[in-house]
């Protein structure tokens, strides 16, 4: 069981003193809370205030600490289980986007590696400029969850977006995904990524530009929530989530190979690898030489991995990625049944603005009991969020089953 116990991040917005609300709510919950203000918050309130509720000295600034207490910012990353900045300004989400860090706060948030919930607030023109939207959609892409401002009286005296969103739906917020780290313990989980090459020669290969970042956005999604995770991975540029086991491989067969010997202990498989349809016949054990006008090469199948594991399945739950240019429900209902999936996740990756090589994806879930959801478009990290929540329903529909 991870530790109880959060940091919260207080920065100088005018809602900083709804921040005394959202510290009492989490000790209601018993949620042990470390506050760090920024300098400019602690003009508008002491920290005393904060001291007291949270009954931990305010952390603000990095060189003011005594000697052996400066890399605090270190320890008390490995101490908690969540990091909330609210209310969160502009200012503060512009320097998380670009890796400022130049106060206790803004260096804090660069050596957490747990969950990070941003609650904006600020003026209605501050929260849509641009640039700050930029920063939010850089930020969501890299797995900030923002708890969205809300529409009301603005502390300037404007109406509009850019209120504070309730305390109540902030710890929300961070409650469930405080409790999602603790929701698989022991599952042990395989998931494939990445494309496969199939080799012509030393130098040549069949390929496709698959980037890997789903699967790897759904490795880590699961190791977060406390699963043991095997991750298969074809030739990515992408560094491998902290925590999971890493098996990299090149070819189908490869691929294959180290799945099936993974699978019979796996309990939820998850096959997102873009694995190539066809090898060559031959393979040339030199570099062909260019001497010839025309080169005839002969394609075979590779083999069908996710059809071989859905014949195997018994009682693991088996979900797919279907990739498809055209008919995608059609083609998607038609693997759903022909391979044994639970789920399948389907995306149209004739839209250039998702899918493959894309930070974003918008995929539709089509389940084995004919069921159908769409789920909006959003970065690969909230999909990887919302693929495991589906599971996590699949799983405990099968314990009510099997206890009836
Ligand atoms: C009274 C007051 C209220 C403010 N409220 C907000 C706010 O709600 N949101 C915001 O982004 N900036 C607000 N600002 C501006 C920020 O305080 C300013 O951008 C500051 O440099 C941010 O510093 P920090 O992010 O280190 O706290 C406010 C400033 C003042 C003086």
């Amino acid at each position: 069981m991870k530790p109880k116990k959060i940091a919260l991040g207080v920065t100088s917005s005018i809602s900083l003193y709804k921040a005394a609300e959202i510290i009492r709510l989490f000790q209601k919950n018993k949620v042990d809370v470390q506050v760090i203000m920024s300098k400019n918050a602690t003009k508008l309130i002491s920290p005393q205030l904060f001291a007291s509720l949270s009954r931990h000295p305010v952390l603000v600034d990095l060189f003011a600490l005594p000697q052996e207490e400066r890399i605090e910012h270190i320890s008390l990353a490995k101490e908690i289980s969540l990091f909330l900045v609210a209310p969160a300004t502009a200012n503060i989400i512009g320097k998380f986007a670009q890796g400022i860090a130049d106060d206790f706060l803004s260096t804090f948030f660069l050596a957490v590696q747990v969950p990070v919930v941003i609650a904006p607030a600020m003026n209605e023109a501050m929260y849509f400029h641009p640039q700050v939207q930029r920063n939010i959609s850089w930020l969501k892409e890299k797995g900030v969850v923002f708890v969205e401002p809300t529409q009301g009286d603005l502390a300037c005296g404007d109406q509009g977006w850019g209120k504070l969103a309730p305390p109540e739906q902030i710890i929300n917020e961070c409650l469930k995904i405080i409790a999602q780290s603790e929701s698989l313990p022991g599952l042990k989980v395989l998931v494939t990524a990445g494309p496969t090459r199939e080799y012509l020669d030393p130098v040549r290969y069949l390929s496709n530009p698959s980037s890997g970042k789903m699967g790897y956005a759904l490795a880590a999604e699961a190791e977060r929530r406390g699963a043991k995770v095997f991750l298969v991975s074809g030739p990515t540029s992408l560094q491998p989530p902290p925590g999971v086991n890493f098996i990299q491989v090149g070819s189908a067969r490869e691929m294959a190979r180290e799945v099936e010997k993974i699978f019979p202990e796996a309990d939820v498989v998850i096959a997102a690898a873009a694995v190539v349809d066809y090898e060559f016949s031959k393979q040339h054990p030199h570099k062909l030489k260019k001497d010839q006008e025309t080169l005839q090469v002969e394609l075979k199948p590779t083999i069908d991995i996710l059809e071989r594991l859905g014949k195997i399945k018994q009682d693991k739950i088996l979900v797919g990625f279907a990739a498809e240019s055209e008919s995608l429900v059609e083609n998607a209902r038609r693997k759903i049944a022909k391979k044994n999936l639970d789920l399948l996740v389907a995306n149209d990756i004739g839209r250039r603005d998702i899918g493959f090589e894309s930070d974003y994806n918008q995929v539709i879930l089509l389940y084995s009991n004919h069921k159908q959801e769409e789920l909006p478009k959003r970065s690969k990290k909230e999909i990887s969020r919302l693929i495991w929540d589906r599971i996590e329903k699949i799983i405990e529909q099968r314990k009510v089953n099997t206890s009836n």
